[in-house]
């Protein structure tokens, strides 16, 4: 599964909190902002928790798992004890569903 795929419809993401979903062999972890949509591989660079259920502050996320946090518009560790970036989907919304740019990296 490669290109631009639908995955959501907008209205059904939650605010406030991040959700994953799974496309092909990827685990993404989507996250609304206001009006702006994020989408990070859903594996902290660290120790692989769910960021899609840490916490969310404005556009960073914060790792359930040992607290650390990452830009989601960049995928930059913000804080240890994470040192790598995690992966950034592109995103693009039209007709009120949300598509990511997907490669043909195994990310599971
Ligand atoms: S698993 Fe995310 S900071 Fe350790």
């Amino acid at each position: 599964m490669a290109g631009w795929t639908k995955i959501a419809s907008v209205a059904s993401l939650p605010e406030g909190r991040g959700i994953r979903i799974e496309a092909g062999s990827h685990r993404i972890a989507v996250f609304r902002v206001e009006d702006a949509v994020h989408a990070v591989a859903d594996r902290c660079s660290h120790a692989e928790a769910s960021l899609a259920e840490g916490d969310l502050f404005d556009e960073e996320i914060e790792c359930p798992r040992h607290g650390a946090a990452f830009d989601l518009r960049t995928g930059r560790p913000l804080s240890l004890p994470a040192t790598q970036p995690v992966p950034v989907y592109q995103t693009k919304t039209e007709g009120g569903e949300l598509y990511v740019l997907l490669d043909d990296r195994e990310e599971s």
